[in-house]
């Protein structure tokens, strides 16, 4: 089905053409994932890659994280911006350490009680380290699924966006394949899938993509911010 085939095309490209050898990459580590996931929610993966070996060194575990002063860690994330971010994540790994005996949860469902961590991140987390077959739908994937599947209604509307988490939930595939699709559709939207002259030439999912096809990858995704 096109379905099955649209998850198994990400995965393919993410394998072949994807970005990999990150530092983040390499781990199921949930604590370190979690790291990366909130680093890179604002912020382009050269700046992180300055500062999350450094943060790591300082803070190897949720246990040291979440015994820090907040003057130290917000300290560390001086130059990453967005703030609440830092005071998030600080609050985050206190929780872990006091609700949940130190350990992340492991499924999407219970990562998304914590502080800082939303829908999409509790779900790239759950997905990386663990296979959930969970759904991400941050700015970037709204655009690829949005273009690939012409969906053309308003995302600023709750229902609508609803319906394209539902969309999102029926592509995905086998546990097996989660990280690298999940990575991938992160990589499409980032470096192919982009808001301005999308390089559709250069996308896997080009052949099925019905925005493409209708002449007007940029019309998609409708966001009517009022
Ligand atoms: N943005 C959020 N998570 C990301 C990831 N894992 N890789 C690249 N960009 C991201």
């Amino acid at each position: 089905s096109t379905s099955a085939t649209l998850a198994a095309d990400v995965v393919r490209w993410q394998r072949a053409q994807g970005r990999h050898g990150l530092p983040w990459q390499g781990t199921r580590n949930p604590y370190r994932v979690w790291l990366s996931e909130i680093m890179l929610q604002q912020t382009q993966v050269s700046t992180v890659l300055d500062y999350y070996p450094r943060f790591l060194a300082r803070f190897p575990d949720v246990q040291s994280l979440a015994a820090a002063s907040q003057d130290e860690v917000l300290g560390l994330w001086a130059g990453l911006g967005y703030y609440s971010r830092a005071r998030h994540l600080h609050r985050c790994a206190q929780a872990v350490v006091a609700d949940h005996g130190g350990v992340f949860p492991a499924t999407a469902a219970q990562l998304q009680t914590l502080p800082g961590i939303g829908r999409s991140t509790a779900a790239a987390i759950a997905a990386f380290c663990h296979g959930e077959r969970a759904a991400i739908l941050d700015g970037n994937v709204k655009r690829v699924l949005g273009r690939a599947l012409a969906f053309g209604e308003d995302l600023a509307v709750p229902r609508h966006e609803r319906a394209l988490w539902s969309l999102a939930q029926d592509l995905l595939p086998p546990a097996e394949d989660m990280p690298a699709y999940t990575q991938g559709l992160m990589d499409l939207g980032a470096t192919v899938c982009v808001r301005r002259s999308p390089r559709c030439g250069l996308c896997p999912l080009a052949a099925r993509c019905v925005a493409l096809a209708q002449g007007q990858p940029e019309a998609y995704p409708v966001i009517q911010r009022k």
